[in-house]
C-alpha cells in the first residue's frame, strides 16, 4: 500500500536532519528514508550543474526504496534546479525554499527580509524569484555564509571563533534593518543561537523545517497518502561517507538512537539532462 511507504529526504550532510526532526514531530507515523551526501559535502561552493547531477543520483537511489514522497531538504540542491527533478520523479516532490519564504511573509512587519545561505543558493537568486512571485513589495537582502556548513559538519558550533565569523557575515543585514531572517540552508538552524545573538531579539529567525513538514502533511492528506496511525515508524539513514561520524551527530540532533549505512556513490555521475 502506498500509504505505508516512506517519506524520503536528501541533503549534503546533517542539515536535512533539522527537517527530519520536524517530520517526526508533525508526522509521527511516517517511515523516513534519509540520504546525506557526506562524501561530497559541501554542495554550496560547487557549480549548479554538478549539484543537480548529485541530486539526480541520490534521487535514483531513493527511488529504489519504498518511498511515496521526496523532500529536497537542501537549499543548495533545490536552487540548482528543482524543476528538473520534478520531471524525473513521478512522486510528490517539495523543497525548503518556498515554505521558508511563506513563513517569512507571515512574520515580517517592515517588509525587509534577510536571506542567508550557501554561495550556490544565494548566487542562484532562487529566493528572490520566489519573493518576486509571492510578494514583490518585500525588500530582500541576501548574504552567503559559506563557512557555516563546515562549522556544523565539523562540530565547531561551540567554538569562540564562530561568533566572530557570524558577526562578519551578518552585520550588513543588521544594518539594512531586516526584521526577519531566513536561514536558507538546512544546516543553519543548528547555529540559531549564535545567529540570533548577533541579529538581536527584534529579528525573527525562520527555519523552513517546520513549514516544510506542514506542507508535506498537507500534500499527503490531499492525496490520501498519510500513513495510518499506530505501528512503529522506521527511520533509515544512508550516507555516502563513513557512517560513524554521521550517526554520532544524528543521534545528538534527533535525540534518539539511529542506524546509518554507507552507500558508495559512483563519482562519474551520468549526465541526465
Ligand atoms: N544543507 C544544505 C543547504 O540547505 C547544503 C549545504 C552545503 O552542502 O553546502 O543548502
Amino acid at each position: 500500500m502506498d500509504n505505508c511507504k516512506a517519506v524520503a529526504l536528501l541533503d549534503s550532510g546533517v542539515g536535512g536532519l533539522t527537517v527530519v526532526k520536524e517530520i517526526s514531530r508533525q508526522l509521527p507515523d511516517e517511515h523516513v528514508v534519509y540520504f546525506g551526501d557526506t562524501a561530497r559535502m559541501p554542495y554550496g561552493p560547487r557549480p549548479s550543474e554538478q549539484v543537480r547531477n548529485f541530486a539526480y543520483q541520490i534521487i535514483d537511489f531513493l527511488l529504489t526504496q519504498q518511498i511515496k514522497m521526496i523532500i529536497v531538504a537542501c537549499n543548495s540542491a533545490a536552487s540548482a534546479g528543482l524543476e528538473y527533478y520534478g520531471q524525473q520523479v513521478g512522486l510528490p516532490l517539495l523543497d525548503v525554499i518556498e515554505p521558508g519564504v511563506r513563513a517569512a511573509l507571515r512574520q515580517t512587519v517592515n517588509r525587509k527580509v534577510g536571506v542567508i545561505g550557501t554561495t550556490g543558493t544565494i548566487e542562484s537568486g532562487a529566493y528572490q524569484r520566489v519573493f518576486q512571485r509571492l510578494a514583490p513589495d518585500v525588500q530582500v537582502f541576501s548574504r552567503p555564509c559559506p563557512l557555516f556548513v563546515l562549522v556544523v559538519e565539523n562540530e565547531l558550533i561551540h567554538t569562540p571563533e564562530v561568533l566572530g565569523v557570524a558577526e562578519q557575515y551578518l552585520q550588513p543585514l543588521k544594518k539594512e534593518g531586516v526584521d526577519t531572517l531566513i536561514l536558507g540552508c538546512t544546516h543553519y538552524p543548528l547555529l540559531a543561537d549564535v545567529i540570533g545573538s548577533v541579529m538581536g531579539p527584534h529579528v525573527t529567525l525562520i527555519s523552513s523545517a517546520q513549514e516544510t513538514a506542514s506542507e508535506a502533511r498537507k500534500i499527503l492528506e490531499e492525496k490520501e497518502m498519510l500513513h495510518p496511525p499506530g505501528g512503529s515508524p522506521l527511520h533509515r539513514f544512508y550516507v555516502s561517507g563513513p557512517a560513524k561520524n554521521f550517526r554520532k551527530m544524528a543521534v545528538k540532533l534527533l535525540e534518539k538512537e539511529i542506524k546509518a549505512f554507507q552507500v558508495v556513490l559512483d563519482e562519474e555521475t551520468p549526465l541526465l539532462l
